[in-house]
């Protein structure tokens, strides 16, 4: 199949594209390079420099390719940034994601598999959270990755489009040749893969105040390439599960603190850290339970380990210690 990956140079997007050419499908990437690396775009996939609010980037991407289906994960991703740039998070999110919607409906396009987030969910009543918790987010990005599901639903009745949203707890480690390289860094591994790297810069530790096991906040670490696998899984059973959402996590909770352990083991450096205040928008703990995607998905993560996650980002990290030094 020909599949619009947007945010195909990003960190998740990336891989996705790369499972899809090793698929044998044509994964045509749409991304406007903010964050993204035309280093990331993986080999065999064609990349759109584009922005999903410019009609006529969209415009350009639909004429050029007979597009069969979509996976979008072009989005702001910043949990901190969203609080304090709310604006840029739903323009991005929401009204670049209708534009995309509308190019499709327009073209015929009608199946997309939509990258969602944990962050839908907030603080939660308790874990694992399945997928009908109660959605009450805690910060602009979350609320925005539920609006679009929510849009997805009335799209599906009016106009007949296959949707699936899979909500990605947190994304970690790396491929073998794709790898995180976000500017400025902000999510935990890798800036404690950073600090392994240059034992000068310690890692900061965002609150030592959570109600969690040892005050700092626990998540679950989901490897790309399972995310990725998941992709191609929702897009075979598509037109039978369209409408549904799934938890893509590895139903393990590892605190700050867990994390910075286990790297110190992986990489065998005393990683130096500091204690800093809590973050905004931060929930204490959020670990998924991913029976829903196992069981009508098929899905089977395969990298579950918190030490083969880490480890796999700490060889990218080795191998490119200027990601895609862009
Ligand atoms: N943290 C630190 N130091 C750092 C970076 C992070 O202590 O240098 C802490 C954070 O405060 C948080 C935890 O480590 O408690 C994980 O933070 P990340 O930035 O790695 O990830 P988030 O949980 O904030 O968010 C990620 C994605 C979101 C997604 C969410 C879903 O960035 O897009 O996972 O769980 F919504």
């Amino acid at each position: 199949m020909n599949i619009l990956v947007t945010g195909g140079a990003g960190y998740v997007g990336s891989v996705v594209a790369e499972e899809l050419v090793r698929q044998g499908h044509k994964a045509i990437v749409f991304d406007n390079l903010s964050k993204g690396h035309k280093g990331a775009v993986s080999p065999g996939a064609q990349l759109i420099i584009g922005d999903l609010r410019e009609s006529k980037d969209l415009e350009k991407a639909f004429s050029k390719f007979k597009i069969d289906a979509v996976m979008h994960m072009a989005a702001d991703t910043v949990v901190e940034h969203s609080m304090i740039d709310p604006k840029s998070c739903f323009q991005n999110n929401v009204i670049g994601s209708i534009n995309l919607l509308d190019f499709m409906v327009k073209n015929g396009v009608l199946k997309i598999i939509f990258s969602s987030s944990a962050a839908v969910y907030g603080n939660p009543q308790g874990i694992p959270i399945e997928e009908d918790h109660p959605k009450n987010p805690v910060n602009p990005y979350g609320d925005s990755k539920l609006m679009f599901e929510h849009i997805l639903g009335w799209y599906g009745s009016a106009y007949g489009l296959k949707h699936i949203s899979l909500r990605y707890f947190n994304a970690a480690g790396a491929s073998e040749l794709l790898g995180a390289d976000h500017r400025p860094a902000t999510l935990l591994i890798p800036n404690v893969l950073k600090a392994a790297l240059n034992k000068k810069n310690p890692v900061s530790i965002f609150g030592y105040d959570y109600p969690t096991k040892d005050g700092t906040c626990i998540r679950d670490y989901v490897h790309i390439v399972d995310i990725a696998r998941a992709h191609t899984l929702a897009l075979r059973k598509l037109e039978e599960l369209s409408g549904r959402a799934y938890n893509l996590g590895s139903s393990d909770g590892y605190s700050v603190l867990d994390v910075i352990e286990v790297a110190r083991s992986v990489t065998k450096v005393e990683i130096p850290v500091k204690i800093c205040s809590r973050r905004a928008g931060d929930p204490a703990a959020i670990v998924a339970s991913s029976s829903r995607a196992k069981a009508e998905l098929g899905w089977k993560p395969e990298f579950t380990e918190i030490e083969t996650i880490i480890d796999s980002a700490w060889r990218w990290m080795k191998n490119h210690p200027n990601g895609y030094g862009d």
